[in-house]
């Protein structure tokens, strides 16, 4: 791996290698499980472009490439983003440091799957954020969804984050298939969206 995510991310790599954690989807698939929940909520906007922003292995934008849209995915991580484009290599995948990505597309969604948000290092996750508003087209949505843990971002430092970055939070749920999201809760997937009041 070149480049290092955050201290939270190497020690989650030690444990699963890049194959594994792609196999664990497959297997989630076999054993009669949708593990498609964050592309189906994405595809419900009905985004014509969507960049996929730590795309990991390619899930997502691979699933979302299969339904006609255009897809760009993105990661810190060189062997996740190995593996995606070993997966899809037709598919456009960019190796960068979300805070400092600077693409000359712009998307009608970016989406943060799978706890992008908590696994960029500390320091880097405001300049995250605005990198992805920064990527959206007019009146795109940045999508993100990651759990509510000690020590990880909450919901209001995300909202801090992207309001500094010219967004509002437009929804707010806390499962990928709608579920209403509670104070108690213990993830979240939150829509912003520029031009939008809270
Ligand atoms: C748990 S994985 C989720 C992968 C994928 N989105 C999915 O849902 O399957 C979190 C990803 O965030 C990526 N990541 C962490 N910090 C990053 C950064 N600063 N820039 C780009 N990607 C980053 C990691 O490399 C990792 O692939």
């Amino acid at each position: 791996m070149t480049g290092s995510p955050s201290d939270t991310w190497d020690h989650w790599r030690q444990q699963l290698s890049p194959m594994d954690y792609d196999a664990r989807w497959r297997h989630m698939e076999a054993a009669g499980a949708n593990p498609h929940g964050e592309a189906d909520f994405v595809f419900s906007y009905g985004p014509r472009s969507v960049l996929d922003a730590g795309c990991g292995t390619g899930r997502v934008a691979i699933e979302l490439a299969r339904r006609g849209l255009d897809v760009v995915g993105t990661d810190l991580d060189q062997d996740m983003i190995d593996v995606a484009r070993a997966k899809a290599p037709e598919l456009t995948w960019v190796h960068a440091d979300l805070s400092e990505l600077d693409l000359a597309n712009r998307f009608d969604a970016v989406v943060l799957a799978g706890n992008v948000v908590p696994y960029v290092a500390v320091n880097r996750r405001q300049a995250a954020v605005v990198s992805c508003a920064r990527h959206l087209a007019p009146n795109g949505r940045l999508i993100a969804g990651f759990q509510l843990q000690e020590g990880w971002p909450s919901v209001a430092d995300y909202d801090t984050w992207c309001e500094n970055a010219g967004l509002a939070l437009e929804a707010r749920y806390a499962t990928w298939d709608r579920h209403p999201f509670t104070d108690i809760g213990s993830y979240a997937v939150s829509v912003h969206r520029c031009g939008v009041s809270g």
